[in-house]
């Protein structure tokens, strides 16, 4: 209810009569009263007038809470009624938290949200550095009734969401394929998929994504790979509004991906956005790997690739890793 009470102070000009919230919300005057005092507590500004209502006067410049996250994403005119979002200062990793929510029941669209993780995950075993503040680490609980083969597309999907939400703020986001968001060339995003199965059916999903949002700087290592949306965009970004926009291309995308059970809805608004696609490219794997040209994905998420020897191949995600032959896309 605080983000819907949220949603409507944000709307509105002036105040708010706490008997509209009321009849609006179908709820109490004591319940609608407790959770304006939580919101302040959040560091909300909200101001109070007997026989007037309330009046939001100020929020924080880059909120980040689960009300503040949801208030963004409560447009009727779309799906968004698949979230619930959760929210966290401080977790291991979002990932792992939306493993223990999952085995617990937690409902298709559970999205949990972290300021920090004290050990992200990225791909291949490696870590995922999270410093607080400055990024989007978030992750989705899905239970898709599809084939634990198809699961491997879902990242694909989200990787087109997360370019596609970038591209609305006016930024070239392209993707390196499979799934890495990447501006001028660098690394902005990151995304990691777990899965859960049992016999043959998809148990639950979690969709992980990584988003340097208004970080200025990286460390040594990794600063000629990484960028920010903030360090592309010279502006700084609120992280909450980037979720939700993040989450409703997400439920555009995938509703596409499951009436099909496969990517043939979306995969041309894919390769648009294909780094790898029309360029000579190496394939890299623990023997033979090759160089060729891509010529984009398929409906199934693989990339095709035309050898020098004429020869077309379908590469598989998680098999091998593509790079350019000139650094890191
Ligand atoms: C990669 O290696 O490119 C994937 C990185 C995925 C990072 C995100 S951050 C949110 C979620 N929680 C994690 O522990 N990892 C993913």
């Amino acid at each position: 209810m605080k983000a819907e009470i949220l949603s409507i102070l944000k709307k509105t000009d002036g105040f708010v009569s706490g008997q509209e919230l009321c009849s609006l919300l179908g709820v109490s005057r004591t319940a609608i009263w407790k959770n304006i005092k939580k919101l302040q507590e959040e560091g909300y500004e909200i101001e109070a007038i007997n026989r007037k209502g309330y009046r939001l006067v100020d929020m924080p410049v880059d909120a980040m809470t689960a009300a503040e996250i949801q208030s963004c994403l409560t447009d009727k005119t779309d799906n968004n009624w698949r979230y619930h979002v959760l929210y966290q200062d401080e977790v291991d990793s979002t990932n792992t938290w939306a493993k223990r929510e999952a085995e617990a029941g937690a409902a298709d669209g559970t999205v949990l949200v972290a300021d920090t993780q004290t050990a992200g995950k990225g791909r291949r075993g490696r870590s995922w550095s999270s410093p607080s503040g400055y990024a989007a680490y978030m992750s989705i609980v899905l239970r898709p009734s599809i084939l634990p083969e198809r699961a491997s597309m879902v990242t694909l999907v989200a990787g087109l969401s997360v370019a596609s939400a970038i591209r609305s703020m006016g930024l070239e986001a392209k993707i390196k394929w499979p799934n890495d968001v990447v501006i001028s060339g660098k690394k902005v995003c990151g995304i990691l998929t777990e899965m859960s199965t049992q016999m043959e059916e998809i148990n639950y999903l979690v969709l992980g994504i990584g988003i340097n949002v208004n970080m200025t700087d990286f460390p040594e290592e990794i600063r000629d790979k990484a960028t920010s949306i903030c360090l592309e965009s010279g502006k700084m970004v609120k992280r909450a509004e980037l979720i939700a926009v993040v989450l409703r291309k997400f439920s555009i995308y995938y509703d596409k991906f499951l009436q099909c059970e496969d990517l043939s809805a979306i995969q041309d608004e894919y390769n648009s956005m294909l780094i790898n696609c029309n360029r000579r490219i190496r394939v890299l794997q623990p023997e033979n790997g090759y160089e060729g040209t891509s010529d984009g994905i398929n409906e199934k998420g693989e990339l095709l690739v035309t050898k020098d020897d004429g020869t077309q191949v379908n590469v598989y995600a998680g098999e091998v890793s593509v790079r350019g032959l000139y650094g890191y896309v």
